[in-house]
């Protein structure tokens, strides 16, 4: 039991973010990233909503990924201050990766569950994909940046309305050492306990 603890703890506290700059550029099999998705499921949700929805891209889809993420930025390469470097580093991205997950929140129409939880399953569904992307030995990047909240994102993960994108996951097989986590404050700095 006891070997069991310290063996959750290492795997939580090991998990890092590795970025796409940082992988080999290798493919791994989509079994290991069906294995990553199985764990998704089995987040908590409120009322068994399980309001995650994952859009994978992998081989000819990480382009069309890395077109969508450029365009998005910068929609007019003729424009006056078109910035190619900008451009291709956005475009190039997903190439660098093994696959990447686009993380999506399926709203649904069950009133006694407010978004605010909804996203927070998401959440919880992409920390166990990470945790297991960790074990499998894959690198992994939970990445939101400027366009990962917008209506084009959510469109282009297949959702509508209601529905939100929510970021996208990076994963690919890490080129460097198993970087060294940080936290700018321990735990007991986070906590009030209330005890009367
Ligand atoms: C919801 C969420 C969104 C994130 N978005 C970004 C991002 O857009 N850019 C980025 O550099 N890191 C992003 N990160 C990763 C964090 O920067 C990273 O988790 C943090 O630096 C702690 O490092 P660690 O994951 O190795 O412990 C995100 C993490 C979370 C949980």
């Amino acid at each position: 039991m006891n070997e069991q603890i310290t063996h959750l703890q290492k795997i939580i506290a090991n998990r890092r973010t590795i970025k796409p700059d940082q992988f080999t550029g290798e493919k791994v099999n989509d079994e290991l990233i069906n294995q990553i998705l199985e764990v998704a499921n089995w987040a908590p949700t409120h009322g068994y909503t399980e309001p995650w929805r994952f859009t994978v891209f992998a081989e000819e889809g990480l382009a069309t990924l890395g077109d969508f993420l450029a365009r998005q930025d910068q929609p007019d390469v003729n424009a006056e201050g078109f910035n190619r470097t900008r451009f291709d580093r956005l475009r190039n991205r997903p190439l660098k990766c093994s696959h990447v997950i686009g993380i999506g929140m399926k709203r649904g129409n069950n009133p006694k569950v407010p978004e605010i939880e909804e996203i927070c399953a998401v959440a919880m569904a992409v920390q166990n994909m990470w945790l297991m992307a960790h074990t499998l030995g894959l690198g992994a990047y939970w990445s939101t940046g400027a366009a990962a909240f917008t209506d084009e994102m959510r469109d282009f993960f297949g959702l509508e309305g209601d529905d939100r994108s929510m970021g996208l996951f990076y994963i690919g097989k890490p080129a460097m050492e198993h970087p060294k986590g940080r936290r700018l404050s321990p735990i007991t700095e986070k906590v009030h306990w209330v005890r009367s």
